[in-house]
């Protein structure tokens, strides 16, 4: 967690800073600090909170430095105050540190330290990081970048590390391990960050470093070696970013921008794989493993929250469309539990950012115990991606809302295309059904722009339910993960408590929550459980719950039930989802916004979620 952000060159450091923290600033907003090297001597600026009020307490009063470094916090080791904040100072100064990771063994290797002599200002395990390399430099007399390799095979965790010494002013050094990385290579200029998009706006050329490269760079040359100080190879790429689709281009909000871009995302997603007319499907990322897959006795999805819930909607496609028995495991619990895993075994790891400690955890579990991981995720070049054995971008775009939207239907309509292309593959499904299906798929974008137009309605029944504490969501078959993604977007930008449930297992527990208080959006639409459905509902009703039901277009009995109704397009029960979900993403969205809630950083998270 955390936004890292360096540069090097001839330009003012500082405007490229600031600027960089602020597009990083969805990775982690607890403080924001800058340190600069200017004739030798480090000048550190850092503020608890936003990086506008980093902006505000530096008040121009920086200017001149052509080297920096920046840092937007998720806290993880004391609290989100000023001294916290990063960049860290070693103990004689000499060295700054920004930090995104966890050093797990700070604890001894602090105490080792304070036995020493050395003492803190913070609580962080950064500080102790810092010092560690300065004390190693010291004790050892070494240059900086020995001192830093020694450190590196000592500290036990993850890091993304940037360092500057005032004994080497015209020098950057930096590792990764566990968390992001990208040296971006300007006109005699450098750029680092946690991802591309400080870097895209002046150069697309860049390096992703790899776990345990340690990256030097000297004014105007840079080298990468191994923790064994051997000299490495690296792959330059070319970044495929528009700027635009990191500027919130007039809506007030990235969530809200990222909401109404779902027509066009969700048809970039299918742009090149799905042809109606010839009826083809090409998934070119998916090739030398597509018989694997066809043929593989069980497929294991590992991922985390909004991903998780696409998983789910994944399990119901492939266990239906292509007869494979699918689990669904949150990255988290299956990384420490010893999971089954046999050869051949299929592990689809599902991440927005591709970051997820857990997930990418998950897959190295798998990988080990002989799986074969395939990898869906939109951030291109991302850990995950680059660790799975192959896979399919969502090439949704940068997604820097908090709150996962358009990630999530990219990530259902890729998992759909995979789902009927192997079902086709397997001769799982007929012809006809596999053409309708996919005539249906290529319609979703135009239904998406229908339901987004029940924007206004939906901020008008957001409005009577704004002061309410908890809401309850139900939705049976496709519509259940649905259910759950509802009450999670809820949660997370409006701080209301929201339970999603399978709406037969509310009777089993959840009902005792009923009374006139309680809202419940049930997601009835015409499908295979309609008519169990509005029982449900009927049930919540003689409990005297308040129903706000989202229905298909045309329904004429739910309306008499319900206390509200929001209609959208009919489709296939598969693609349900992909259209059931948008009414609920803009009710959290207005909900939010009418709490007085920070809807693109919501508070306690951060956008890629790089430690455990
Ligand atoms: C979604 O709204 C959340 N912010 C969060 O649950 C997210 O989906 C989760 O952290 C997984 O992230 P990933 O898709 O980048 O791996
Ligand atoms: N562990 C460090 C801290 O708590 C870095 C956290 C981060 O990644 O922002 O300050």
């Amino acid at each position: 967690m955390c936004g890292i952000v360096a540069y090097i060159g001839a330009k003012d450091a500082y405007p490229i800073l600031l600027k960089g923290l602020h597009r990083l600033e969805y990775r982690g907003y607890d403080s924001a600090g800058i340190a600069l090297i200017d004739n030798a001597e480090i000048h550190v600026h850092k503020k608890a909170g936003k990086v506008k009020n980093l902006e505000r307490f530096v008040n121009g009063s920086e200017s001149g430095s052509t080297i920096g470094i920046g840092h937007t916090r998720w806290a993880t080791h004391g609290l989100p105050n000023d001294l916290n904040a990063h960049p860290h100072l070693s103990a004689n100064g000499s060295l700054v540190m920004i930090h995104n990771g966890i050093i797990e063994n700070y604890g001894s290797l602090k105490q080792d330290l304070i036995n020493r002599g050395y003492s803190f200002e913070s609580d962080t395990d950064t500080e102790v990081f810092i010092t560690f390399i300065e004390d190693i430099q010291k004790e050892g007399n070494h240059p900086l970048e020995d001192a830093f390799r020694i450190a590196l095979t000592k500290v036990i965790g993850a890091y993304a590390v940037v360092i500057m010494s005032t004994k080497e002013p015209r020098k950057l050094v930096a590792a990764r391990k566990g968390s992001p990385l990208v040296l971006g290579l300007g006109e005699g200029e450098f750029f680092l960050a946690s991802d591309a998009t400080p870097i895209v706006e002046y150069t697309n050329e860049v390096i992703y470093l790899k776990d345990e490269e340690i990256l030097i760079i000297n004014d105007d040359h840079y080298e990468i070696k191994n923790l064994d100080d051997v000299a490495q190879s690296p792959y330059i790429e070319t970044l495929d970013i528009e700027l635009e689709t990191l500027e919130k281009g007039g809506y007030k909000h990235f969530m809200l921008k990222e909401i109404f871009e779902q027509p066009n995302s969700i048809r970039d997603c299918m742009r090149g794989r799905l042809n109606v007319d010839t009826g083809e499907l090409v998934l070119g990322g998916i090739r030398e493993y597509a018989n694997a897959l066809a043929n593989a006795e069980r497929i294991v999805i590992v991922a985390c929250g909004t991903s998780w819930h696409a998983g789910l909607v994944a399990e119901y496609l492939f266990e239906d469309l292509c007869r494979i028995p699918v689990e669904v495991e949150y990255a988290s619990e299956f990384r420490y539990r010893n999971p089954v895993i046999n050869e051949g075994d299929i592990v689809i790891a599902i991440s927005q950012s591709g970051e997820t400690a857990d997930t990418l955890a998950a897959i190295e579990l798998a990988k080990n115990k002989g799986a074969i991981v395939l990898g869906v995720v939109n951030t291109v070049g991302s850990s995950i991606a680059r660790n799975s054995y192959e896979g399919a971008y969502l090439h949704a775009g940068p997604e820097i809302g908090v709150a996962s939207t358009k990630a999530f239907t990219a990530q259902l309509t890729v998992l759909t295309m995979i789902a009927l292309r192997l079902a086709a593959k397997k001769g799982t499904i007929t012809d006809t059904k596999y053409h309708e299906l996919l005539v249906e798929l290529d319609s979703i974008p135009d239904k998406v722009a229908l339901a987004l137009k029940l924007n206004d309605k939906i901020e008008t029944i957001s409005d009577l339910f704004k002061e309410a504490q908890n809401f309850l969501y139900l939705g049976r078959g496709y519509n259940f993960p649905v259910a759950l993604e509802g009450a999670l977007k809820l949660k997370e930008i409006s701080y209301v408590h929201a339970e999603g449930y399978p709406a037969a297992e509310m009777k089993h527990g959840p009902i005792a929550l009923i009374d006139e208080k309680m809202p419940v959006v049930v997601i009835a639409t015409r499908d295979s459980s309609y008519d169990k459905v509005v029982s449900n509902i009927q049930e919540v009703k003689a409990r005297k719950g308040v129903i706000i039901a989202i229905v298909t277009e045309g329904d004429e009995l739910i309306p008499t039930m319900a206390d509200f109704t929001i209609e959208i397009p009919a489709t296939h029960d598969y693609l349900m989802p992909l259209l059931s979900v948008i009414p609920l993403q803009l009710m959290s969205y207005h909900m939010a916004i009418m709490r007085g809630c920070n809807v693109d950083q919501p508070r306690n998270l951060a956008k890629s979620v790089t430690v455990e």
